[in-house]
């Protein structure tokens, strides 16, 4: 079988790239060894972690701010397996979703294990009956994304030491979980597990929680989940885990070095970052150059060295994200097409889906700084908007950092509920080049949470009405 395009990999990166080069009329085939498409996002990322912080977020909700509101209901109770089955329902229903639409848009399937034999040859052998086949093709596509980063001396069994798959499937609530890594995952999955009744401690290296974020959002946040109970053992390194006894004896010292102290733990979480997955392959065969942390060089049109062959996603560059991933697929089936397909890269929001969301995108103060950029920040805090008030949602605020000579957004940081959302509308004015002045003079509806970052924008200029 011949085609114009094998895309190796079916998570958001992949799948995306193979629908839309189907669309453009490209003959597409896609390799996956998982046995379901959707890869880490739709099967064991960001599907099934959002379920479970959804659920956890009403329950704790339930038990704890219905009464203030008046509604009377018995304290909920936990029935985790049910939680854990309406997860995987939702893991399901998203990954039949994918494989409907590569059948609607026509890309041949082939589940199994690709490995590139050199340019326009992939050899796959399938899942069903170990058979392997060769397919020939005008362009190779390297989707294969990311692996968990193991912490050295700490092996992950998936029961007592998880990565971020064991902790979306933990079958009871540990009474105390250690998280290793203030990242996303620790802080979502730590969020998780604390509502559903975890007395959770995260220990991280650095001297701050979330990396990459704004620094001053990182602190705000911090003293939210301090509030929330989670502990925090910041500037700390775990050096060992002990699993002989009941208990885990989790063995942390400080990162500077110093005298070393013993945390008890029913379950340990590793969550200090990702990998790229590119193990069996063929890579090294086919003169596919890597760089010093593994991952696919390739340039800006998503090329590697060799001719043919392309990778998008989190095997190569840039933000672990879902969506970059996926736009880099649209991106490339559009060049590959004959297209000007593009990603702006300094437009890709991040989010924290924990309560409060965390939601950024540009630049953060810390890296104006540092490059020498002049700006002006406006910051509007939840306490004086109207419908978080009346919420009682009030944690959280809205910064707009802006241009200091020309005005234009430069980035917007959002701790508060649905801030995941609320960001979007920044995002689209930064793509547009926008200014303060632009987000300050357009009419936001009363009262919503988005007229915060109306304010933050008049703030720039303090100008700001409701503080
Ligand atoms: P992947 O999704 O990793 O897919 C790669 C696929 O390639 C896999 O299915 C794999 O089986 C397949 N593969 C690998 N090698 C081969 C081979 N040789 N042959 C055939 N198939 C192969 N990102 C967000 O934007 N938002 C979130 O909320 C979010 N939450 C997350 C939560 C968790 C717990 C984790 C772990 C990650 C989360 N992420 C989130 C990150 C997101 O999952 C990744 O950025 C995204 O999945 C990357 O997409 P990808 O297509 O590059 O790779
Ligand atoms: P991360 O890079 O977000 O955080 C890892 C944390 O571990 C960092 O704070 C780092 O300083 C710390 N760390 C590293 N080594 C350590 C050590 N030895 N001891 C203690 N701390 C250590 O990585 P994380 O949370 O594992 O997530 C992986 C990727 O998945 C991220 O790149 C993220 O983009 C993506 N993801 C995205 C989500 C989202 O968009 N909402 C949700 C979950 C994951």
């Amino acid at each position: 079988m011949s085609y114009d395009l094998i895309v190796i990999g079916t998570g958001p990166g992949g799948y995306v790239c193979a629908i839309r080069a189907a669309q453009l009329g490209l003959k597409v085939a896609v390799v996956e060894k998982r046995g379901t498409h959707g890869g880490t996002c739709l099967n064991v990322g960001c599907i099934p972690s959002k379920a479970l912080l959804y659920a956890s977020e009403l329950f704790e909700e339930a038990g704890h701010k219905f009464g203030e509101m008046g509604i009377g209901v018995p304290a909920p109770k936990l029935d985790l397996p049910a939680m854990l089955a309406f997860k995987d329902r939702g893991v399901d229903g998203n990954v039949k979703g994918v494989e409907f639409l590569l059948k609607k848009n026509k890309v041949d399937v082939y589940m199994g294990a690709g490995k590139i034999l050199g340019p326009g040859k992939v050899e796959v052998t399938l899942n069903a009956d170990g058979k392997v086949e060769v397919l020939e093709t005008k362009n190779i596509v390297i989707a294969t994304g990311s692996d968990v980063a193991p912490l050295p001396g700490v092996a992950i069994d998936e029961e007592r030491i998880v990565s971020s798959t064991g902790a979306l499937k933990l079958p009871k609530v540990p009474g105390k979980l250690v998280v290793v890594g203030a990242g996303v995952i620790g802080l979502e999955l730590g969020s998780v597990w604390r509502r559903l009744g975890a007395q959770v401690t995260v220990v991280e290296f650095l001297d701050r929680i979330l990396p990459g974020m704004d620094s001053d959002v990182a602190k705000s946040f911090q003293r939210i989940l301090d509030k929330q109970g989670f502990t925090f053992k910041l500037g700390t390194k775990v050096t060992g885990v002990d699993t002989k006894g009941k208990t885990l004896k989790v063995t942390v010292e400080p990162a500077a070095g110093g005298a070393a102290e013993v945390i008890e733990a029913d379950v340990v979480l590793v969550a200090i970052g990702r990998i790229p997955y590119t193990a069996g392959l063929g890579l090294e065969e086919a003169g596919v150059a890597k760089d010093a942390r593994g991952r696919v060089v390739t340039d800006h049109h998503f090329a590697t060295n060799v001719p043919g062959i392309y990778a998008i996603g989190d095997v190569i560059v840039g933000p672990m994200l879902a969506h970059k991933a996926e736009d880099e697929g649209v991106a490339l089936a559009e060049q590959l097409a004959g297209k000007a397909g593009h990603v702006n890269y300094d437009v890709i929001p991040g989010v924290v889906y924990t309560f409060p969301e965390v939601a950024s995108v540009g630049k953060t103060e810390d890296e104006l700084k540092a490059a020498g950029v002049a700006y002006k920040v406006g910051k509007f805090p939840f306490t004086a908007n109207g419908r978080t008030k009346v919420n009682n949602t009030t944690d959280g605020f809205v910064k707009i950092i802006a241009d200091a000579a020309t005005d234009k957004v430069l980035g917007a940081h959002i701790i508060g509920p649905e801030a995941g959302e609320m960001i979007h509308e920044c995002a689209v004015l930064m793509e547009f080049g926008g200014s303060s002045e632009d987000l300050a003079r357009t009419c936001h509806a009363h009262p919503t949470r988005s007229e915060a970052v109306k304010e933050a924008a008049m703030a720039v200029e303090k100008r700001a009405i409701h503080m």
